[in-house]
């Protein structure tokens, strides 16, 4: 299907993505999202926290305030700007709800029971899952098309929805015979860092549900405990070796390796030419000092943060009132392709 799409969009582009506000942040969505965030804010890009998808698995009504605000946090304290990023709440934008609902029209089932994630998520006993996380990839394509994003950096396992988002766009545009209405979202996948695995098992992406917290960096984490995670992470006795090749059969070793470069913000090779022949006695400290060295202070400045609520809502309110400006003209349009009475 997705072969023989064309795109006939011709407006301008849009960078888009949004994060689920459920456990705590840790050093792979440091790395694999907000780094990235960072780096293309100067495309104005419209970040959101996706509180709509957090409830197709049972929150705590108590806490998801909570945890939005902790999202927007992390946003802000890794270095995003207020003048170039919009951030906002996905449900303070209720045009992605109004759309959903067009798009739950235009998706086929088929199209859905594809979508391998839902399967990992509702577990055996689908009968029992939500019917929200089963339409979540369809909610996902209105995030994106409300507010017509050309351009979505996610991680590898977005990559089908964003084929949904495809699918769905030219299915509008086909349906409702506004050819180019939709731009057809291309995922932007994320380069080096997009990956951090477990601090114990270099084959296991790190993950904030793992039981194991020794797996993984928490960005709430204080320097000792940083310091102290590095030091116990799984390595081999080798020393590191000087050409990536042979670091490729060691995945705790490229792990490490990957993560330095990440926030160093050089090569993996880079980091061979510095530390190939030396032992992990050397380079987990070094490793150690340059996590506590950039991560420390936007921890520090998360924590500061989120002692200042006062200041979240009013960069959360700022944003969604950004995004409603584009979102509700567009939405407008929506209504009059689909036919809805517009008064
Ligand atoms: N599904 C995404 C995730 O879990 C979060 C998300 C929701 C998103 N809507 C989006 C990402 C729109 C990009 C664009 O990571």
């Amino acid at each position: 299907m997705s072969e023989a799409m064309q795109s006939d969009y011709s407006g301008p582009e849009r960078v888009l993505s949004g994060v689920q506000p459920t456990g705590s942040l840790h050093l792979g969505n440091y790395l694999g999202a907000l780094v990235k965030f960072v780096a293309l804010q100067d495309r104005r890009p419209f970040l959101f926290v996706a509180d709509l998808h957090a409830i197709t698995l049972p929150q705590d009504p108590k806490a998801l305030a909570g945890q939005t605000r902790a999202i927007a946090a992390a946003f802000l304290a890794a270095g995003l700007d207020t003048d170039k990023a919009a951030i906002f709440p996905q449900s303070a934008v209720r045009e992605h709800v109004e759309l959903a609902w067009v798009f739950n029209c235009t998706a086929r089932l088929g199209w859905l029971e594809r979508m391998t994630q839902f399967k990992e998520k509702a577990g055996k006993d689908k009968e029992r899952a939500s019917v929200g996380l089963f339409t979540y990839p369809v909610l996902q394509a209105a995030d994106i098309l409300i507010y017509k994003a050309t351009h979505v950096p996610v991680g590898e396992d977005q990559k089908q929805h964003l084929e949904l988002s495809r699918d769905i766009a030219d299915r509008f545009n086909r349906d409702f015979d506004a050819p180019g209405f939709f731009p057809l979202p291309e995922p932007l996948i994320q380069g080096p860092g997009a990956r951090v695995m477990s601090l114990k098992d270099g084959t296991k992406k790190m993950s904030k549900s793992d039981p194991a917290d020794l797996s993984r960096i928490n960005l709430t984490d204080d320097a000792d405990t940083i310091a102290r995670k590095i030091k116990k992470a799984k390595t081999d006795p080798e020393p590191l070796p000087d050409n990536l090749g042979d670091l490729k059969a060691r995945p705790e070793a490229a792990n490490l390796v990957g993560i330095y470069s990440a926030l160093a913000g050089t090569s993996d090779a880079a980091v061979l030419d510095e530390f190939g022949g030396q032992g992990f006695g050397a380079f987990k400290p070094a490793l150690a000092e340059l996590a506590v060295e950039k991560l420390s202070p936007m921890t520090a400045e998360m924590q500061r943060l989120m002692g200042d609520p006062a200041e979240i809502d009013r960069v959360l309110a700022k944003g969604a009132e950004r995004a409603r400006e584009v979102a509700a003209p567009v939405m407008d349009e929506v209504r009059r392709l689909v036919g809805f009475w517009r008064g």
